[in-house]
């Protein structure tokens, strides 16, 4: 087994990393006061080919491999949380479902414009009364010649506000439950949807969370990813890669708590020596270096068994439960680490904790994690 990374790898995570020193860094606090989408960034990410990494470079990806997408994710969110998941949303779960389900001139039409960059996506399927029972949605698509006419609303909308395409799951025979569903791609242009509420959060200020509102919206057939009533198996096989990515931010969240503790830890002195020289400090910096390791063994794992087109879902499951609730812990660690000083804006110790925190909640909770590892676990052990 070598964990070494490659020239490509390497180059992608040099470049993330210098990227994130020089333009994220020193804006993200201000991105989280403000709550401003970092237009500028994200611009020169597609630039550099960070909106669209594993689409084939003919549909105007960077044509890399799925652990360069998790080590960019890594570094890029460690500058900025906000940054990291409005690059993750169009990657993973608008992107990519495109590229594995659409036809080539659904890619042609789309893909083109999404992997460089030049239009942003928003996948949407929770709603206000689902969201970990994704079946239970309420949204209809129903049929009318040559077109769906989607009516419902969306929930937690990431990218809501800018994207101007958008891949809704929805029900285009709701007497089923899953088997009923269909995915679609609704174009904000051509077919204009409305931008309900936008939320107001506790962290990844400078992401967009909306709701969409479809009230009779008239969606070309020619617009469906896969076949009729495929639509669930692309938002939970969609979904698979997705953790990945959010597994992959939430790394990078605990990598920048956890610098910026070491650094306090080796400048703030109490009793005469730096903090960093006690035992309850350096038990706290031990747990939070070797977590952050495992966390990443874990995720490179899941996307190295995405690359080499193995089964991954209960991989991604356990790198997305186990980086999730690690940067919790680190964060709080990074916190307590600051005393005082980690509870107040002046440091980013509590933005880190409040970024974190959602990364246990959205492309699947905690306890939807445990739950895909469970039924996996129990299905392998069950005698063939
Ligand atoms: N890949 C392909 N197919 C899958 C699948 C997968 N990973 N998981 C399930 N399926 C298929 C099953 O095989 C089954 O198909 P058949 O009937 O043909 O056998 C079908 O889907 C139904 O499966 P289940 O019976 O397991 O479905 P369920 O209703 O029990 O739900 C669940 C399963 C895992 C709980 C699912 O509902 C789930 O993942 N919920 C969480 C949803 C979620 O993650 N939401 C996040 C929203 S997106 C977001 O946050 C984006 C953002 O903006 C950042």
């Amino acid at each position: 087994m070598d964990l070494a990374l490659s020239d490509t790898q390497q180059m992608i995570q040099d470049t993330a990393r210098q990227f994130a020193d020089a333009e994220l860094l020193p804006i993200a606090a201000k991105i989280d006061k403000t709550g401003e989408f970092p237009h500028g960034p994200i611009k020169k990410l597609a630039d550099l080919g960070f909106l669209g990494m594993c689409v084939p470079e003919a549909w105007g990806g960077a044509g890399l491999d799925v652990v360069s997408y998790a080590i960019a994710m890594e570094e890029i969110s460690r500058g900025c949380a906000s940054t990291g998941v409005i690059l993750s949303v169009n990657n993973s779960l608008v992107c990519d479902p495109i590229q594995r389900y659409g036809t080539d001139e659904q890619k042609g039409r789309f893909l083109t414009a999404l992997a460089p960059g030049k239009r942003l996506g928003c996948f949407a399927l929770s709603e206000p009364g689902s969201g970990s029972d994704a079946a239970g949605m309420r949204t209809t698509a129903l049929r009318d010649g040559d077109h769906y006419v989607v009516r419902g609303t969306k929930n937690w909308i990431t990218n809501g506000q800018e994207a101007d395409v958008c891949v809704l799951i929805c029900h285009t025979n709701p007497a089923e439950r899953h088997k009923g569903i269909s995915a679609l791609v609704v174009d904000r242009v051509e077919t204009p949807y409305g931008i309900g509420k936008v939320e107001d959060k506790l962290g990844i200020k400078g992401s967009s969370t909306t709701s969409l509102v479809f009230e009779d919206v008239r969606v070309p057939v020619a617009n469906r990813l896969g076949a009729e009533g495929e639509g669930f198996k692309v938002a939970m096989s969609t979904l698979d890669g997705g953790r990945i990515g959010i597994a992959a931010q939430a790394l990078g969240i605990a990598r920048i708590a956890f610098e910026e503790a070491l650094a306090y830890s080796r400048e703030r002195s109490a009793f005469g020596n730096p903090i960093g020289d006690f035992g309850a400090i350096q038990e706290m910096l031990a747990d939070m270096a070797t977590e952050i390791d495992a966390a990443r063994l874990l995720i490179w794992h899941a996307a190295a068994a995405k690359d080499a087109h193995q089964k991954y879902a209960k991989l991604s499951a356990m790198a997305k439960l186990y980086a999730s609730e690690m940067a919790a812990r680190v964060c709080t660690k990074a916190l307590q680490i600051h005393g005082g000083y980690g509870y107040v804006k002046d440091y980013g110790a509590e933005r880190h904790l409040r970024d974190a925190r959602i990364t246990e909640i959205y492309e699947g909770t905690s306890e939807i994690q445990r739950l895909v590892i469970a039924r996996a676990t129990l299905q392998e052990l069950a005698p063939a």
